[in-house]
């Protein structure tokens, strides 16, 4: 109901939307198919991006069959729970494979069947800092996740790891250390923004699929974030206010490289850099931290 923001609970020490908590065995239960293709993503990190890339993919580039339904319900969101509607299980259940789902889980969380199974995993990485800056707005808006309070508030609470599905550095260390042991494409948002047909290329080629350059053109110019904005089939204007209150922040907010500049204080910016060597030591990923 409008007013009430329920509060996180977790799971091995991972602060989760209470609802997928309590759907959390059917979640752990998920029986993946070998052939399933899994994006992905800590929240805020270029999920429904990448998500219309591939969909643009295995239509082959027809527009008109991209806006067959809303980007939530061509990927089933695999812990989303909210009944009376069917959770994220239940809709991978009902579709036909070969299957394209998602989640925000961290690899310690997912459910066993995708390791046994060897499906496919496509992970995007985002900068810390815009992502926590990204959250924040979504979290501002987004009705069904915890109030983020003023950005100096948010700022800690972020940091400190206590937002749903946990702390960015956590998830983002998890999938690249795993990437050599399963089949993972991992890719970067700003890689992404500077070069998107060579980054979509790598999804086609990942996908098994192979499309001429025209058709890629064409995909590069239909996920463009201006595009993606005006499109009611990807900016998530369709979803109820009272869970996503657009008039507070839209979902499709910016989308560039960089925005935290606009936010972190001097002090904040000084106090991450530090957080963030310690947290990412000994880790060989590289993001442009100096953007
Ligand atoms: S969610 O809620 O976790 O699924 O959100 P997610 O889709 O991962 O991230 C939303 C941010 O991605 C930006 N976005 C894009 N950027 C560039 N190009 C395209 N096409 C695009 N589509 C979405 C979106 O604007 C959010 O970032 P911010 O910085 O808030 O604008």
């Amino acid at each position: 109901a409008a007013g009430t923001r329920p509060p996180l609970r977790e799971v091995a020490g991972v602060p989760l939307p209470a609802t997928t908590v309590d759907n959390w065995s059917q979640i752990q239960g998920f029986e993946a198919q070998p052939d399933d293709l899994l994006i992905c993503t800590y929240p805020k990190s270029g999920t429904t991006w990448i998500q219309e890339i591939v969909d643009m993919i295995e239509q082959g580039g027809d527009v008109e069959r991209c806006q067959r339904v809303t980007i939530q319900h061509r990927h089933p969101f695999l812990e989303w729970a909210r009944p009376p509607q069917p959770s994220g299980v239940d809709r991978a259940a009902a579709m036909p494979s070969p299957r394209v789902l998602r989640t925000h889980l961290p690899t310690q969380l997912l459910p066993p069947s995708f390791w046994e199974n060897n499906c496919k995993f496509l992970y995007v990485a985002r900068n810390a800092k815009d992502c926590m800056v990204s959250y924040f707005h979504f979290q501002r808006m987004n009705q069904t996740l915890p109030d983020p309070g003023t950005w100096e508030e948010y700022f800690e609470t972020s940091v400190s790891g206590k937002v749903a599905w946990g702390s960015w550095f956590e998830h983002v260390k998890g999938w690249w250390e795993i990437r050599k042991k399963f089949q993972v494409l991992f890719l970067f948002y700003e890689d992404i923004k500077r070069n998107p047909k060579q980054e979509i290329q790598k999804v086609m080629q990942f996908m098994g699929k192979n499309l001429d350059g025209p058709v890629l053109d064409r995909i590069v110019q239909e996920t463009s974030f201006e595009k993606m904005k005006a499109n009611p089939m990807t900016n998530h204007s369709s979803a109820p206010k009272w869970i996503l209150d657009q008039s507070i922040s839209p979902f499709m907010r910016k989308g560039t490289v960089g925005d935290w500049k606009n936010h972190f204080t001097v002090a904040q910016k000084e106090r991450f850099d530090e957080i963030y060597k310690q947290k990412m030591e000994g880790t060989s990923i590289h993001f442009c931290t100096e953007l």
